[in-house]
């Protein structure tokens, strides 16, 4: 199976890459929902996996729950430059998309996006921040008392460059597109 077809164009490949992400904001079961993060630590790449929360189509923004606390927020206020790499090993489908993160905390987003967080509360609301030493796992469990939004961060990428990679047995299909200047192409694979 495959995303992307030989006979599809730059706009065809456009649309389906858009809704594929944008499916994956709505369907936890979407193979886009789990997408690798890609941020800067000190002049070195840091990478963790994260779940697509929401992507809209016009706009390409995609949507980040975090903790305010964590690692990843250091490093995107030094730098805000992030790139992010998914892959649908069922349609043998690579998206990597380049884009400038903002940070949502206590503000009118992130206090609306907190509406949504039904079961999931608790990832925001552990006692010492992620990425913290600890003594032992009972102290790395340990919880607020109340939960509540303080830490909860949304991180919305404005993506101003995207890469498709469909592999097919018949001829692989590289396409790059540019948000920013609206250019579109294919690539060698
Ligand atoms: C499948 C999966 C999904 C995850 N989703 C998120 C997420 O949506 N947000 C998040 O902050 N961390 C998520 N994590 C945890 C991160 O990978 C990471 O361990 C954590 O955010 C701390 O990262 P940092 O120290 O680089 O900030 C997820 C981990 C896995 C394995």
């Amino acid at each position: 199976m495959s995303l992307i077809e030989l006979k599809d164009n730059l706009s065809d490949v456009k649309s389906t890459m858009l809704g594929a992400l944008n499916q994956a904001g709505n369907d936890k079961r979407s193979a886009f929902r789990y997408i690798i993060l890609n941020t800067i630590s000190e002049g070195i790449p840091n990478t963790r996996y994260v779940v697509l929360r929401k992507f809209k189509t016009d706009s390409q923004e995609l949507f980040i729950f975090t903790d305010y606390r964590s690692n990843k927020i250091r490093e995107i206020k030094e730098n805000p430059f992030a790139s992010v790499l998914a892959y649908d090993q069922q349609n043998k489908c690579q998206i990597k998309l380049k884009g400038k993160i903002n940070i949502h905390h206590q503000d009118e987003i992130a206090d609306d996006l907190w509406d949504s967080v039904e079961d999931g509360q608790e990832s925001y609301n552990t006692k010492s921040q992620p990425g913290k030493k600890v003594d032992s796992l009972n102290d790395a469990h340990q919880m607020k008392n109340d939960y509540d939004d303080k830490y909860f961060a949304v991180l919305i990428m404005k993506v101003s460059k995207a890469e498709i990679l469909q592999l097919k047995g018949d001829g692989h299909i590289r396409a790059f597109l540019d948000f920013e200047s609206d250019e579109s192409s294919y690539l060698v694979p």
